[in-house]
């Protein structure tokens, strides 16, 4: 039996990771829950699972709990330190991280030092702390197991395989909702706009990050601590039918290829149930139904973010930490109104021209990093 907390279970992944533990019930227990802000839906989630433990972001949010599921006596931990203790604590063998952001750095970090295996979907996690967190789960002979459907495909691909084998990594992309839209009609498109996604159901901040091609730049870099592979033999194409999930290519030529419908079950089950495979509980693939599948090349003009990413993965240290922090806090800014839309690309350019990147080593580098380009993002659309 598999031990699970889920951070972040009130989100699309983690309400995903809870649908996969439920059909698997005899396989998964889930030990550990956490919220942000809905309390309301952790409560109901409190009721079903019955876990040892659970965090949630605010004092009030854990009254609203308390006071939702009095006879549920198990731990209510508050805040980011709340969450990185349930990350580290309760019974639990594996523990996904499904929140957003840089939030979900120290509680991998706590989670690996307390010797538990990391499923891994928040993809700023790597982005911002790599080396540190590879390190920490190379130290505890702990495992971090991807979530991400790209990464998830080719570490499929992968199973069986020598490293030097390896010659490239083919990320694919859907392109987003403004694959097709010229520079001048970005400049006008809306948050509702950016948030519908042509293929995938997930939250506001990767659905936008997948409109800018930010979410392909943070997995080239998740892809290179994942897999150990250097930025130039990581490769993006663009895929709108996301039927493909991404591609290794070997030495030989030979492309292996894993294929699934647009669905996080698959990716989420395959991680918490590695290495062995189980009944699918995700939508199925029918191969005569797909008709043509298309591949081309990203347009890095109109959607700089992607070349921003990999320029932050080649100045190295914090210099990735900076970028991610810049694109998070432009992305809150464009869904609340304050910019357009490519305005989120221009304000990660402006902070990775400032950032003097320095060793990534330390969880406070990190953070220290994280601040200055939030803080410089803010004083230049005027908030700070
Ligand atoms: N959704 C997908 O299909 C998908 C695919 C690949 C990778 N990912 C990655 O997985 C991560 C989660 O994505 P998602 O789409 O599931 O996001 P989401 O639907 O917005 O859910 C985020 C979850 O994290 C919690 N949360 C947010 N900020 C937090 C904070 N500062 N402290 C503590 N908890 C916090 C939220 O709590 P409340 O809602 O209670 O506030 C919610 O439970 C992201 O890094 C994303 O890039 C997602």
């Amino acid at each position: 039996m598999r031990r699970l907390t889920i951070l972040g279970s009130t989100g699309s992944i983690g309400r995903t990771a809870l649908d996969v533990a439920s059909r698997l019930a005899g396989e998964i227990t889930v030990v550990g829950l956490s919220a942000g802000t809905n309390a309301a839906l952790l409560a109901r989630q409190v009721r079903d699972v019955r876990p040892e433990a659970v965090a949630v972001g605010s004092a009030a949010g854990a009254r609203t709990l308390r006071d939702a599921v009095p006879e549920w006596r198990g731990d209510v931990l508050v805040g980011p330190e709340g969450l990185a203790a349930l990350a580290g604590g309760t019974s639990a063998d594996q523990v996904l991280v499904g929140v957003v952001g840089i939030a979900g750095l120290e509680p991998s970090l706590a989670a690996l030092s307390a010797g538990k295996d990391v499923a891994l979907a928040t993809k700023e996690v790597l982005v911002a702390g790599g080396a540190l967190v590879t390190g920490a789960a190379g130290e505890r002979g702990r495992r971090i197991l991807p979530i991400d459907s790209e990464h998830s495909a080719i570490f499929q691909c992968l199973v069986g395989q020598d490293a030097d084998a390896v010659a490239r990594l083919w990320l694919t992309a859907s392109g987003g909702p403004f694959l097709r839209l010229d520079a001048k009609a970005m400049e006008a498109v809306t948050p509702a706009d950016a948030l519908r996604h042509p293929t995938w159901q997930m939250g506001p901040k990767v659905t936008v990050d997948s409109a800018t091609l930010m979410n392909k730049g943070l997995e080239v870099i998740e892809a290179h601590w994942f897999f150990g592979v250097p930025a130039e033999r990581i490769e993006v194409v663009i895929h709108p039918q996301s039927v493909i999930h991404s591609c290794v290519e070997f030495v030989d030529g030979s492309l292996l290829a894993q294929l699934g419908a647009p669905d996080m079950h698959l990716p989420v089950q395959y991680a918490l149930t590695y290495p062995r495979r189980r009944p699918g509980t995700g939508t199925r693939l029918d191969l005569r139904t797909l008709g043509a599948l298309g591949f081309e090349p990203p347009d890095q003009v109109r959607f700089p973010c992607l070349g921003l990413a990999r320029e932050a993965l080649q100045m190295g240290g914090t210099a990735p930490a900076a970028l991610n922090a810049a694109n998070e806090v432009a992305v809150r800014l464009f869904l609340d109104g304050r910019i357009r839309f490519p305005e989120i690309a221009r304000n990660v350019r402006r902070v990775l021209d400032r950032h003097t990147p320095r060793p990534a080593t330390s969880v406070a580098a990190i953070l220290a990093a994280d601040r200055e380009a939030r803080a410089l993002v803010d004083t230049v659309v005027g908030i700070g």
